[in-house]
């Protein structure tokens, strides 16, 4: 079956033993032991809708700005070919938290972190530039958090993931699902991920034995993972990758480890695609009201409207 062809050869990219046949599908392989968030909650969260040469697939992502979306690097490469999806082939699920309830913003520019290879490893970051968001209760772009993540943090973890390999599309959560996760220790962490320096480098590693039955799994990649300072909640990672250290993908194992993306190392990447991208359509719009004013033709922003950049520019220390 080609469906969610993306999520479930990815195991296999990895490097990783694939699932184990016959694993049925069940609420406990979405995201593990999490709740459906607050509606509302998480108006920067979009889903990736992915259209693949024998199928489809689904991922999660983070809008950063009006226009720039984060996600997984291993999201917008084909599984099989190992090249780029072309931007037709992704459509961006924006305004609402329930699947079902999105509407769809088309996908302009894609681009993977240059480093990034498969099977999953370091730079899992990929960028894509859609159509400009305006902001709104469900659409809002997310502050990157700067600062430190020491071992022992918590962080929340969202996504719509799924695993059942017969269920499809059956089996996606309507509901964004969330769940805590709590940053591992450099000792147990670097055992699971080669070079692992601590979790202020390009990953944060996440272990399960410290919050048990909790954890991201397929199609939860490429979401983001938030941490709540002051209560203000700010984007501090994505969803990579997981397993335990015999290689086993099966989600929330007390001995499994979480990989995710850290944003803001990857400060430069992102700068590189976004401060282009807000040009273009800065340029687009003057161009746009030089041809309304020849038009003689006014037309206010709607009340209530403001520039999401604003948001996304935010960060902290
Ligand atoms: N690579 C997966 C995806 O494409 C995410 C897996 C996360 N797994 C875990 N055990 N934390 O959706």
């Amino acid at each position: 079956m080609y469906s969610l062809l993306l999520l479930f050869l990815l195991p296999a990219t990895l490097g990783l033993a694939v699932p184990r046949a016959g694993r049925v599908t069940s609420a406990d392989e979405r995201i593990i032991g999490g709740f459906a968030s607050a509606s509302g909650e998480y108006p920067y969260i979009v889903s990736l809708n992915l259209t693949l040469p024998g199928g489809t697939g689904l991922c999660g992502g983070t809008l950063i700005t009006d226009r720039v979306v984060v996600t997984a690097a291993h999201c917008v490469i084909d599984p099989e070919l190992g090249t780029l999806l072309s931007a037709k082939s992704i459509l961006v699920g924006v305004g609402s938290q329930n699947l079902r309830q999105q509407h769809y913003v088309r996908a302009l520019e894609v681009h993977a972190h240059p480093s990034f290879q498969l099977p999953v490893s370091s730079s899992d970051i990929a960028l894509v530039v859609i159509e400009p968001v305006h902001a709104s209760n469900g659409v809002k772009a997310a502050a990157i958090y700067a600062g430190h993540i020491p071992p022992m943090t918590r962080l929340t973890a969202v996504g719509w993931g799924m695993t059942s390999p017969t269920g499809g599309f059956s089996s996606v959560p309507n509901s964004l699902q969330e769940t805590e996760l709590v940053v591992g220790s450099q000792e147990d962490c670097s055992e699971f991920v080669s070079g692992y320096e601590s979790s202020d480098g390009p990953q944060i590693c996440t272990e399960n034995k410290l919050l048990l039955g909790k954890d991201t799994c397929q199609g939860d990649s490429g979401t983001g993972v938030f941490i709540t300072v002051d209560g203000k909640r700010y984007l501090a990672g994505l969803t990579s990758y997981g397993a335990n250290l015999l290689g086993d993908p099966t989600c929330a194992l007390d001995d499994g480890f979480g990989v995710y993306t850290r944003i803001s190392y990857f400060r430069s990447f992102i700068d590189s695609v976004a401060v282009p991208a807000k040009k273009n359509t800065a340029q687009d719009e003057s161009h746009k009201q030089l041809n309304q004013e020849e038009e003689e033709e006014e037309e206010g922003e709607e009340e209530g409207e403001e520039d999401v950049q604003d948001e996304g520019d935010e960060e902290v220390d």
